[in-house]
């Protein structure tokens, strides 16, 4: 979403920007073809200039014809590899070339390379274990390298800020390391559920890298649509979300809950701030899993220090989860992502993926920008045939400055049987 207007209906043009790198690649393609067959023909019928002198050649010359034909394939293949070459150009796509000065030893160590110790795995197919790594670490190879300079068996560097600025670059996932990650003492944690609303201390969090050094000054400050003052857990009003509504753009999880006909049971919470949703289900025995960056806050500790399960990952990042799981997913404006409006479209397709059938999709307080950004989102869910049991638009007046209103969508989605 974001800048870029969304044209769904308009399936025709989606296609033909979506393809513009490979329709180039094909023009290519084509071209090749047809030159190397250009080239053949020419092979093939400069022999008869040789029966013109029948006394030199009365046969076909076999060897000469097959010197040209693998000729051609020569020719074919270095077309091919050059293909190869304009097309990761055209993607911006390169493996990471580790052969370059100054690359970490540890991250060569990683990304070796190592043959299964018995040859082809038979149930997987595969011959050798390669470690994985984000594509686009490629991009910021010396913030990797860096990352991946410390001693071995060590105490790691305290550098998760330079982890997440990787991850948010596309590096994810980030290559493992061999050293001690830095441990915060957590004294003080509460039992459960006890823990749900009880406040952090500033002391069991880490808080190197950011800006505010305790939660009093967290809760001054607005960190997104989705987290005003979400860490104050006993005043404002993060105790009352979910359970209380402040207008009709927000659903009750009680409400929500009996429209899963009981069987809710797990959930996931994409953009969860500090957790709440995933603490107001776990009340009602709901087993949410909250995905979360730490930007700007430590989040990640906060919701597990709550008693929640908190997973560290960034929206680009397919979901590290298997077909048809949760019951339940939940989305704010977190699910905003930007850019192209086929990205927004790579991540509905995931959010579907992993949701069983007859699953909710609760999509919280949504916010648009414009007209025509919730025309575009209406119509993308649309396509994915849910059945709306609750779809409110919502207007808050002067919410964006005198005389500008801010549009935004709540509804409550089930996913179909689709065979
Ligand atoms: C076939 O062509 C090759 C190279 O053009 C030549 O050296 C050879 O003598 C030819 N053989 C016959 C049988 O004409
Ligand atoms: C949650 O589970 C516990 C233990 O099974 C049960 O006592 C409690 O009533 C349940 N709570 C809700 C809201 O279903």
């Amino acid at each position: 979403m974001g800048s870029v207007s969304l044209k769904i209906g308009d399936g025709t043009a989606r296609f033909r920007r979506a393809s513009l790198c490979s329709s180039a690649v094909n023009v290519l393609m084509l071209f090749s073809v047809i030159t190397t067959n250009l080239f053949a023909l020419y092979a093939f019928t400069s022999s008869p200039k040789d029966q013109a002198h029948p006394t030199q050649h009365t046969h076909k010359n076999i060897s000469f014809i097959s010197e040209q034909v693998s000729l051609i394939i020569r020719e074919i293949e270095s077309s091919q590899k050059k293909l190869a070459q304009m097309e990761k150009e055209l993607l911006g796509y390169e493996s990471i070339d580790l052969s370059r000065p100054n690359t970490a030893s540890e991250l060569k160590l990683f990304l070796q390379r190592h043959q299964l110790p018995l040859g082809k795995d038979s149930k997987t197919g595969i011959t050798e274990m390669v470690a994985s790594v984000g594509h686009s670490c490629d991009k910021s190879v010396d913030l990797l390298s860096q990352y991946m300079t410390y001693k071995v068996s060590g105490a790691c560097p305290d550098d998760w800020s330079l982890a997440q600025r990787l991850i948010l670059r596309g590096c994810e996932p980030l290559p493992r390391r061999r050293c001690f990650a830095k441990s915060v003492p957590k004294v003080g944690l509460y039992s459960f559920p006890i823990s749900l609303w009880k406040p952090v201390s500033d002391k069991i969090v880490s808080w190197s890298g950011l800006g505010c050094k305790n939660f009093e000054c967290l809760n001054n400050k607005k960190l997104g649509k989705d987290c005003v003052g979400c860490f104050d857990l006993a005043n404002g009003y993060e105790n009352q979300r979910f359970v209380k509504a402040r207008g009709k753009n927000d659903f009750l999880i009680d409400d929500v809950l009996a429209l899963g006909s009981g069987g809710t049971r797990t959930g996931f919470d994409i953009g969860g701030g500090s957790g709440t949703f995933a603490a107001r289900m776990a009340e009602r025995n709901v087993t949410v899993i909250t995905a979360t960056l730490n930007v700007d806050a430590p989040i990640s500790e906060f919701v597990s220090a709550r008693g929640l399960f908190p997973v560290y990952l960034s929206l680009d990042h397919r979901f590290p989860f298997y077909d048809n799981v949760f019951d339940i997913v939940h989305a704010a404006s977190g699910l905003d992502v930007g850019g192209r409006p086929e990205k927004l479209e790579f991540l509905m397709f995931d959010i579907d993926r992993i949701l069983r059938a007859g699953g909710l999709f609760w999509l919280d307080n949504f916010y648009c920008a414009n007209e025509e950004k919730k025309k575009a989102l209406t119509r993308l869910i649309e396509r994915f045939g849910y059945r709306k049991l609750k779809w409110v638009v919502g207007e808050k007046p002067d919410a964006a400055g005198p005389g500008k209103s801010e549009v935004y969508l709540s509804g409550v989605l089930q996913k179909p049987v689709r065979v």
